[in-house]
C-alpha cells in the first residue's frame, strides 16, 4: 500500500542506496524561534480559547510537540493518518484516510498542524472532512509552504516558512522513513553512490 511518507520520495532499489547530500536549509534554532512566534500568533487570535490541535502523522510529530508546548493555555490534541496516491513525486490528488481522529471537532477551535504544503490536495481533502463535522472554528497551521507546486486552492492561516521547490527531510519530514529525527530541515540531493554527506 502506498505512504504518504514514500509516495513523493525519489524512489532507490532496495539495497542499491544512492549517496544522499544534505544541506541545511532551515536551522533547528531558526525554527524554535519561528515556531514560537507562530504559537503566539495563534494564542493572539485565540487568547482563552481551547485548542484541538490535529496533527497530520507522520510528518508534524515534531512541529506540534514544540508549537503545543509554546501555545500555553488549554491545548489537546488528536492525529490523522491519510496517504495520498500517484508515481514516484507526482500525485494524482486521490487522497485516502488510514486513520481518523479519536474524538470529535464538533464546536471545537481545530488547529490542522501539517508539516508541508505541497500540491495542497492533501490538505483541501482534509478541509472538506473537518468542515463537515462542524467545528467552532478550523484554521491551519503549517511549517513549510512550498508555494510554486500549488495545485489545490488552499492557504494555511499560519506558515512557518516559505521555501523553494526542493525535497525535504528532517523535524518531521522523512525520506523514505529515514531523516524524520534531524533536528534541522534540509534539502537532500541524490547522487552517486556511497554514504551519505551532510553539508553546514
Ligand atoms: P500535498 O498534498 O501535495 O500538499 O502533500 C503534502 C504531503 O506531501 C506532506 O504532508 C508530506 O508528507 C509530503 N511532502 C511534500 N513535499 C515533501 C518534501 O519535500 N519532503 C517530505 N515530504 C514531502
Amino acid at each position: 500500500m502506498p505512504t504518504k511518507a514514500t509516495k513523493r520520495s525519489p524512489r532507490v532499489k532496495p539495497g542499491h542506496r544512492e549517496e544522499e547530500t544534505l544541506r541545511v536549509l532551515i536551522s533547528h534554532q531558526r525554527i524554535r524561534e519561528r515556531v514560537r512566534h507562530m504559537a503566539q500568533e495563534i494564542r493572539r487570535d485565540f487568547p482563552n480559547e481551547p485548542i484541538h490541535l490535529v496533527g497530520v502523522l507522520k510528518g508534524s510529530v515534531l512541529f506540534l510537540a514544540d508549537l503545543a508546548r509554546e501555545l500555553g493555555g488549554e491545548v489537546s490534541f488528536d492525529f490523522i493518518s491519510v496517504s495520498s496516491y500517484g508515481k514516484g513525486m507526482d500525485s494524482t490528488g486521490e487522497v485516502k484516510m488510514n486513520k481518523d481522529l479519536d474524538v470529535t471537532i464538533e464546536g471545537r477551535s481545530v488547529l490542522v498542524v501539517e508539516d508541508i504544503l505541497d500540491t495542497g490536495l492533501t490538505l483541501k481533502y482534509l478541509l472538506l472532512l473537518f468542515e463537515e463535522r462542524k467545528p467552532k472554528h478550523l484554521r491551519v497551521a503549517v511549517l513549510l509552504d512550498k508555494v510554486e507546486r500549488r495545485i489545490a486552492d488552499v492557504k494555511a492561516d499560519y506558515t512557518g516558512f516559505v521555501i523553494p521547490n526542493e525535497f525535504v527531510v528532517g523535524y518531521g519530514l522523512d525520506y523514505d522513513e529515514r531523516y524524520r529525527n534531524l533536528p534541522d530541515v534540509c534539502i537532500v540531493r541524490l547522487g552517486p553512490r556511497g554514504k551519505t554527506k551532510i553539508e553546514a
